[in-house]
């Protein structure tokens, strides 16, 4: 692996990147979250044990990484000390010596979530959000009102802060959305209540990390959500509310990225999207049905079944350019097994005209026909496939498709769940 790896998606999330990051974790010495919140949720497969984690980077399952949470991302405590404690019960060790979450990470704090839930459930402009509280705590830190880790140690501004944001939380949740407001002397206690568990693991990881670059260790940078949901290239409103492009790693870290960094982009063999928003591909029939069952499209933090659609080519080359991202790792390709027909989209055609790029106007872009190239399917199971001579021919011809539309280069397959089911197909073109 070079010194820099950055793993990001570039659909609706949810494209297999726990397991692309589990792959090249084996060979880092650092791996960090850069953006987003416990909205993601990574799921690793090691030896049949299934392990999901929402905000930890997913690499800390390989004992000798040091993992750290950088200052884009936005921290629930309560998850953070929860995961810690669900890794040391599945005998993850030495977890305080090598977790480190930064100083000037947002935190996602009751009233976020109340916020979340309540406009989620008010009728109008609804996203589909996870109602972790990502967007309101993206929002005070904009507004300049948010509570960073470093504040939770500083007791008079804490609660001084926390008391004025209720005041006005509060107001809201009652008078406009008519639900119960977070109870004010409560919420203080539990969250200074923790601050001694949490202690151990603050750092300043812009210094810690920007160290270890200058000593030549490797760092894996683990990015969640996906390019079409990010808040200003996805397919806006309906998109996470932090930045998902690879270049956002520099930035939520605070750390320049090694000389030799590798941009790979994740990308299912197939399109799935959760919560609301366009989805030119998707299919709501049995095929649909039959990809999230074989698949397993159910949300890693929500339970919520995906929708599922044939992938969507037009929008991951969009993608892949506003990312500048030239690698690519295809995932999921042993769920397309069977099928006697694939069909790709290659274009957008809109009241009979085909559009040249992808549309900024969310209404444009839930009415768009798409236009797909129908490739030849394959019958045989991938599973068990562990090098690029054994993928059937039309698997490969599908490989070589994405290549050449995209003008990237497809350098692993992932083929089930395991972390063994990872081809790296480099050679084979
Ligand atoms: P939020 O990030 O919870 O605010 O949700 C905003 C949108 O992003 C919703 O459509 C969510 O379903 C979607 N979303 C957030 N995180 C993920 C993820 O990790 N995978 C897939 N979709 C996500």
């Amino acid at each position: 692996m070079p010194q820099g790896v950055v793993v990001i998606g570039v659909q609706w999330g949810d494209e297999g990147k726990g397991k692309i990051v589990d792959y090249y974790a084996a060979s880092a010495d650092v791996v960090a979250r850069f953006q987003g919140g416990n909205n993601a949720g990574h799921t690793i497969v090691v030896q049949g044990q299934q392990t999901i984690l929402h905000l930890i980077p997913s690499g800390v399952l390989h004992p000798h990484t040091t993992c750290l949470v950088g200052s884009g991302v936005v921290v629930d405590p309560e998850i953070f000390l929860e995961e810690i404690e669900t890794l040391r019960a599945l005998g993850v060790n030495n977890l305080g010596g090598r977790v480190f979450l930064s100083d000037r990470c947002h935190l996602i704090l009751d009233y976020h979530r109340a916020l979340d839930e309540a406009r989620e459930s008010k009728r109008g402009g609804k996203i589909g959000t996870t109602k972790r509280g990502i967007g309101p705590a993206y929002e005070d830190r904009a507004a300049r009102r948010g509570l960073r880790v470093a504040d939770l140690f500083n007791d008079n501004l804490f609660e001084e802060r926390l008391r004025t944001n209720l005041e006005e939380k509060n107001f809201l949740l009652k008078n406009f959305y008519h639900v119960d407001a977070v109870p004010v002397s409560k919420s203080i206690l539990k969250y200074e209540q923790m601050r001694e568990r949490l202690k151990p693991f603050v750092k300043d990881v812009s210094a810690l990390l920007n160290e270890e670059i200058q000593k030549g260790k490797k760092v894996l940078y683990e990015g969640a959500q996906g390019v079409l949901l990010d808040v200003d290239y996805g397919t806006y409103p309906y998109v996470t509310s932090s930045q998902t492009l690879p270049s956002q790693s520099a930035l939520g870290l605070g750390a320049r990225l090694p000389d030799d960094t590798l941009f790979v982009g994740t990308l299912k063999a197939y399109s799935t999207r959760v919560g609301e928003g366009p989805f030119p591909t998707e299919l709501k029939d049995e095929l649909g049905t039959r990809l999230r069952e074989t698949g397993g499209e159910f949300g890693a933090t929500t339970g919520r079944p995906r929708r599922c659609g044939w992938l969507d080519l037009f929008a991951v080359k969009y993608a892949l350019t506003v990312s500048g991202i030239r690698n690519v790792a295809v995932t999921k390709a042993d769920v397309l097994s069977g099928l006697d027909e694939l069909k790709i989209c290659v274009g957008y055609s809109h009241e009979g005209r085909s559009l040249n790029s992808m549309p900024a106007d969310t209404a444009i872009l839930s009415e768009v026909k798409p236009i797909y190239e129908t490739l030849k399917g394959w019958r045989e199971d991938l599973k068990n496939i562990r090098a690029a001579k054994d993928i059937p021919a039309p698997c490969l011809e599908y490989l070589r498709f994405i290549e050449q539309y995209t003008g990237t280069k497809v350098n692993l397959v992932s083929t089930g769940a395991d972390r063994e089911n990872v081809i790296d197909i480099q050679r084979a073109f």
